[in-house]
């Protein structure tokens, strides 16, 4: 298969629109990831996302919609503390698991009664399904276990040949996927997936705000989680990855040097200095900036050519929680702690 390539101009968008409202698949521009995009109410379509992907069927996909009305055509029921947090993230990166109404199949929800809604903020995201009338199902845009796409190019190296075309709106600002959030009662909100928006953002519109233990420890493979996605090895780059939790930089260095080997680089630090002898890449000073570089890193690790990859552990609070769950689980939560 031919894979188109399409810049955002309105009428290359008017294009891809009209390719998912002929059940094909189109990778397009999110604030978080690259999503791969079908129409969420067409089994056919939603069924090849799943091939082209190479994704285990029981993982669902999340909705996005474009507008807050479009919300009670996907959800069943949206009880007001969904409303209350959709007035005021969205358009953003924060997706709901809700009751499904009957347009979206099992296919698309994973065999669940339920399903991950989000409205993203990237004008070329909103363009895209205000154009296509789809309720748009999409995953992140990368082949299963590879690192989120975070630029067309990255889709273009996972995806080419496999789906009918991708939507280049640049590199994404946010750089890892969007909080995913269910609730437990009218009072709780449970986050399945850490994102830029932190539990400490949610905490004002809830009496708890509760995050799964699948953010922080491996989940086992037969295991029954509140969401599939979790117990999957995700994100991960060629290269094995290491986190190290070191009190200061000089004991972080020191471990580094007395156990490198040949392929050893280190993901450090903006404010850290060199490691003599050993290369190394770098991911911002803030929990923000580490969501943005992240998977950048973990692709130019692997075109390196990098084998282990000592990395300087981040924070687990605020943004920075979906920057240590990422790592993590391409660390398959093993990590060094001094
Ligand atoms: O930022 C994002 O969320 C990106 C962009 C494209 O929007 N999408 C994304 O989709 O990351 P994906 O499929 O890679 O991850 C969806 C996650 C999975 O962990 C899945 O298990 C969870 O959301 N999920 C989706 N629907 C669910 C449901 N009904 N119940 C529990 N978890 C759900
Ligand atoms: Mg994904």
């Amino acid at each position: 298969m031919r894979t188109e390539y399409y810049h955002d101009t309105s009428e290359e968008i008017a294009f891809a629109a009209a390719l998912l409202r002929n059940g094909e698949l189109v990778a397009f521009p999110t604030e978080t990831v690259y999503g791969l995009g079908a129409d969420a109410r067409r089994e056919e379509s939603v069924r090849a996302v799943f091939a082209a992907k190479g994704r285990p069927a029981d993982n669902p996909l999340i909705v996005h919609i474009a507008e807050i009305g479009q919300l009670y055509e996907i959800a069943s029921e949206v009880p007001d503390i969904a409303l209350r947090l959709a007035k005021a993230f969205w358009p953003g990166p924060l997706t709901m698991v809700l009751p499904k109404q009957d347009c979206i199949p099992e296919v698309t929800s994973g065999g669940l009664d339920t399903v991950g809604i989000r409205m993203p903020s990237h004008p070329t995201a909103r363009a895209l399904i205000k154009e296509s009338g789809c309720p748009i199902a999409a995953p992140s845009a990368n082949r299963s276990g590879k690192p989120s796409p975070t630029t067309a190019k990255h889709v273009m190296d996972d995806m080419e040949g496999r789906i009918s075309a991708v939507l280049d709106g640049g590199q994404c600002s946010v750089g890892v996927e969007s909080t995913v959030i269910c609730f437990d009662d009218a009072e709780t909100i449970h986050i399945l997936r850490p994102g830029l928006i932190s539990a400490e953002d949610l905490a004002p519109f809830a009496a708890n705000v509760y995050v799964d233990p699948a953010v922080f420890s491996q989940v086992a493979a037969d295991a029954r989680v509140s969401s599939p996605g979790m117990k999957y090895k995700h994100y991960a780059p060629n290269a094995r990855i290491l986190p190290v939790d070191a009190p200061d930089f000089r004991t972080f260095s020191d471990y580094v040097s007395k156990h490198a080997v040949y392929g050893t680089y280190c993901l450090l630090f903006d404010a850290d200095p060199e490691i003599p002898g050993i290369p190394s890449l770098r991911y911002g000073d803030n929990g923000a900036q580490r969501a943005h570089d992240l998977f950048l890193r973990f692709r130019e690790l692997d075109e390196a050519g990098a084998k282990l990859v000592y990395v300087r552990m981040p924070r687990q609070d605020g943004a920075a929680l979906s920057v240590y769950n990422r790592l993590m689980r391409a660390a398959g939560f093993e990590a060094v702690r001094l």
